[in-house]
């Protein structure tokens, strides 16, 4: 594991977008796992800029989104697969067939997360995936006490989460789903490279739990640390509650 901290927002989204372009000109069929949420947005804005300015090219790569909200129609302005469409992936060449987000309508929802996975598979695993942080310590919407090892699969969403999420619902929480179908822990965990991101001092809280506190279902993103391959990138106030001092860039980045 690998933690790095930053001056500021601007400079975390720079390093991911940086990270995951490295990956997409290595590979051309990546497959990226890609997460919704106020975090991304700076990386996916970089990303875009490196399309659009410096020709990266998308048209080979697979995404799998981390969730979806339950009921929500995919052209409701807060679905994720929305938020997906109008903050990248029209923005790229990517080929819309290619972007996977999971079904929050799905008949038989079981089956439908079961042929999430199963499609995961098909295309080689996730090589990377992207990850922010709830203020609770959740990742994707696994909340707290989800199981370490949980699999894609419906959730019901915490009051906490749903209380941080009502800002995307003119501040009204009986407007906020109460589920969600989210990848589970073990299905993230299995990605080949993680990127967590946080910024603010609202995730503060939740970032030393994750980094420094035991591993526990309790805080979901404490798996993390056992994963073989994963950057942690914090601005400043994300990590004003890290005990451990830890340096502003990973050892890829290091000239020698
Ligand atoms: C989004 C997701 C969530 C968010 C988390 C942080 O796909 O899976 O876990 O990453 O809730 O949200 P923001 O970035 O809005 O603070």
């Amino acid at each position: 594991m690998e933690v790095v901290v930053k001056e500021n927002y601007d400079e975390i989204s720079k390093l991911a977008a940086q990270m995951i372009a490295d990956l997409i000109r290595k590979k051309k069929n990546a497959v990226l796992g890609l997460a919704t949420g106020s975090t991304p947005l700076g990386t996916y804005k970089e990303l875009v800029r490196m399309h659009k300015e410096e020709g990266l090219d998308f048209s080979g790569i697979i995404t799998f989104n981390l969730d979806e909200y339950v009921g929500l129609p995919p052209l409701h302005p807060e679905s994720y697969r929305y938020f997906m469409n109008t903050n990248l992936f029209d923005q790229i060449n990517v080929k819309k067939e290619n972007t996977n987000v999971p079904d929050g309508n799905a008949e038989d929802q079981d089956l439908s997360c079961q042929e999430y996975e199963d499609k995961i598979k098909k295309m080689g695993g996730l090589d990377i995936q992207l990850l922010g942080i709830g203020g609770n310590g959740h990742i994707a919407f696994n909340e707290p006490g989800s199981s370490l090892s949980s699999r894609t699969r419906t959730k019901t969403l915490t009051e906490k989460t749903r209380q941080d999420n009502a800002r995307f619902f003119n501040n009204d929480i009986t407007l906020v789903p109460k589920y969600a179908v989210t990848m589970g822990i073990g299905t993230i965990m299995d990605a080949g490279e993680i990127i967590l991101l946080a910024n603010g001092t609202n995730k503060a809280d939740a970032v030393a739990q994750a980094v420094e506190g035991p591993v526990s279902s309790h805080c979901p993103a404490s798996a993390l640390q056992s994963h073989k391959m994963v950057t942690m990138i914090f601005d400043k106030e994300a990590a004003s509650k890290l005990k451990d001092h830890y340096p502003t860039d990973p050892v890829r980045n290091k000239k020698v």
